[in-house]
This record gives C-alpha cells, sequence and structure tokens, in this order.
C-alpha cells in the first residue's frame, strides 16, 4: 500500500480571496479551487483537504460544498471545534474531518489540537461526526499524552504535527524525527490510522521515511508554491513520485486496520477515476510547460 497524499488546497481560495474577497462567487473570481481539485486529482492526490475557517479567510462554505458534490475523491474537511464547524460538516459529509485548533490570529494552524486539555469537548465532538459517518482525525503534536488522549476519545485517526520537524534547525531536527517516530509507534499499537502533515516540502519530505506506520501525508503549501512553476497537476504528480520511495514495510504494518478507508479504497481504484473524461480535461488544461523537478537532497 503506497503512501497516500492528501492535497490540501486552501492557497488556491487564499489567492482568490485576495482579488475576490468580496466576490468568490462571481464567475471571473480566479483562481478556483474547484477547478485545482481536479487538477490535483489528475496528479495522482488520494484525497483532498480543505479547511473552512471561522473568519473564511480561505475557503468558503460554498467551495466545500462544490468540491465534494462534484470531484471524485475523498474529501478530508479541516474544521475548529466549534458548533458552526460541526453543523457545517454535518451538512457536507466529508469522508473524513480532522479536527484542529483555530485562532484568529494565527497565519496558519500554528500548533496541535490540546486533545488532553480539551477532552470532553473534543470526544463530543468526535461522537458527534462518527455518528454520521465521518472518519475523525485529530491533529496533535507528537507527544504521547496527545496520542493517548486521542486514542481515548474514540477518534480513528491523528494526523501528527509535523511543523517542529519543519521548522527545526539542522541540530534539532533529529531529536523531531525520533519524536515522530515514537507517536507514530504509539499510535499505531493504539489502532489509529497515523497521518502527518505541516510544513512537508519536496525537500524535507525523504527524511520522514524512518517514521514508522505513515498512511497519508497532507500536505499544501509546498505544492501550491511548486504549482507556479510547473501547474498543479505536474507538482502533485512529482511529489506522489517522491511518496513512492517510502518504505513498503513501514506502510504494510498498519494496513490491516486501515482497509475501511475511503483514501485506502479510492487508491485503489485510481486507474478507473484516471480515465474519466473530466480527469483528461483536468490534465490537459493543466499542461503547463514541463520543468526541472526540484533538487531532492538523498535521504539521511
Ligand atoms: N495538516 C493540517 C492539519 C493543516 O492545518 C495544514 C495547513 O496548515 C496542513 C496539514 C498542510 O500544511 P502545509 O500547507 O504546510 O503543507
Amino acid at each position: 500500500m503506497p503512501l497516500l497524499l492528501g492535497v490540501n488546497i486552501d492557497h488556491i481560495a487564499t489567492l482568490r480571496q485576495a482579488r475576490y474577497g468580496r466576490n468568490p462567487e462571481a464567475a471571473h473570481a480566479e483562481p478556483s479551487p474547484l477547478v485545482a481539485a481536479w487538477d490535483a486529482l489528475a496528479g495522482g492526490a488520494d484525497s483532498l483537504t480543505v479547511h473552512v475557517r471561522s473568519d473564511r479567510r480561505h475557503m468558503q462554505d460554498a467551495d466545500a460544498l462544490r468540491i465534494r458534490a462534484e470531484v471524485p475523491l475523498p474529501l478530508n474537511f479541516e474544521m475548529g471545534v466549534t458548533a458552526e464547524m460541526i453543523a457545517l460538516a454535518l451538512e457536507l459529509k466529508p469522508d473524513f474531518a480532522c479536527l484542529v485548533p483555530e485562532s484568529r490570529e494565527e497565519l496558519t494552524t500554528e500548533g496541535g489540537l490540546d486533545v488532553v486539555g480539551r477532552f470532553a469537548q473534543t470526544q463530543a465532538a468526535v461522537a458527534r461526526l462518527q455518528d454520521a459517518g465521518i472518519r475523525v482525525s485529530l491533529f496533535i503534536d507528537p507527544d504521547p499524552p496527545q496520542v493517548e488522549a486521542a486514542a481515548r476519545s474514540g477518534a480513528r485517526m491523528i494526523e501528527l504535527h509535523t511543523g517542529c520537524f519543519a521548522n527545526a534547525a539542522d541540530s534539532d531536527r533529529e531529536a523531531e524525527i525520533a519524536r515522530l517516530a515514537a507517536a507514530a509507534r504509539a499510535g499505531q499499537q493504539a489502532g489509529l490510522q497515523v497521518n502527518a502533515g505541516h510544513g512537508i516540502n519536496y525537500e524535507n519530505i525523504a527524511r520522514l521515511w524512518t517514521v514508522p506506520h505513515l498512511v497519508e501525508l497532507n500536505i499544501g503549501h509546498s505544492i501550491v508554491a511548486r504549482a507556479l512553476r510547473v501547474g498543479l497537476t505536474q507538482a502533485v504528480r512529482e511529489m506522489k513520485n517522491l511518496m513512492a520511495a517510502y518504505p513498503a514495510v513501514a506502510a504494510a504494518s498498519s494496513r490491516s486496520s486501515i482497509s475501511d478507508s475511503p483514501a485506502v479504497a479510492a487508491a485503489s481504484s485510481r486507474s478507473s477515476i484516471s480515465e474519466s473524461p473530466a480527469v483528461a480535461a483536468a490534465s490537459s488544461r493543466s499542461s503547463i510547460s514541463e520543468s526541472p523537478a526540484p533538487n531532492i537532497p538523498p535521504p539521511p
């Protein structure tokens, strides 16, 4: 089972909002998150992530609803733990919901959810969503108490926050990888699907290959940035190509517990999706001139 790629397309909406924030629904409002979703599918994305923030700074409710209705990829809805977002999730019915902390001041999600400190609220949100058939992931720092609380909350998945790893000075990076590896082992032992995300890019990704049990990586910023050079479809394809190096043995060890995941099912039927006319149209739309792949340093 290959490592799965969830593509976060929030930044497509960030750019649109910079110009069309007052009228994101206008026919000429560009770039379109919906078109980006098709382009990501054409590049081999295994799922899409959209985060409708309470301040609606990038994705709008209508974006999420259209992508859900029209694009045949599993949808991961990133959301704050609020009544408003739970109601939207129940309307949207994504395949997954990833619960994240959210504060207005932050530029992007900056820390993991404090499941230990907000246990009752988190547990109630998990139950509400999973009762509606939405598999829940908790975005947490790679700390044992948070992993343990995540398992107790009833959530089926965790997404390990890789931001500290991504921002670490060279001298601290091994320690951050060790933290991630320990948390991944603890998560897998607790029966959780282990995903990871935040700050992963084309250069640092290979350093994660010593972290066991990873099932899916969620990546946004670096793919959208790379898309400015090569187009989104190609940027996704390049990231997927790098991810093919993830040791099969690490992915295989958690295979049995995740075989019911929609992303896993979609990955195995990828060939039929990629033959659809809409995907063919999306591929040709984004066949922007090829530029060389970024220099990827060898794994440590
Ligand atoms: N995972 C979560 C929970 C996020 O909030 C984000 C975006 O901030 C990402 C993954 C993707 O992070 P990045 O854009 O740095 O790849």
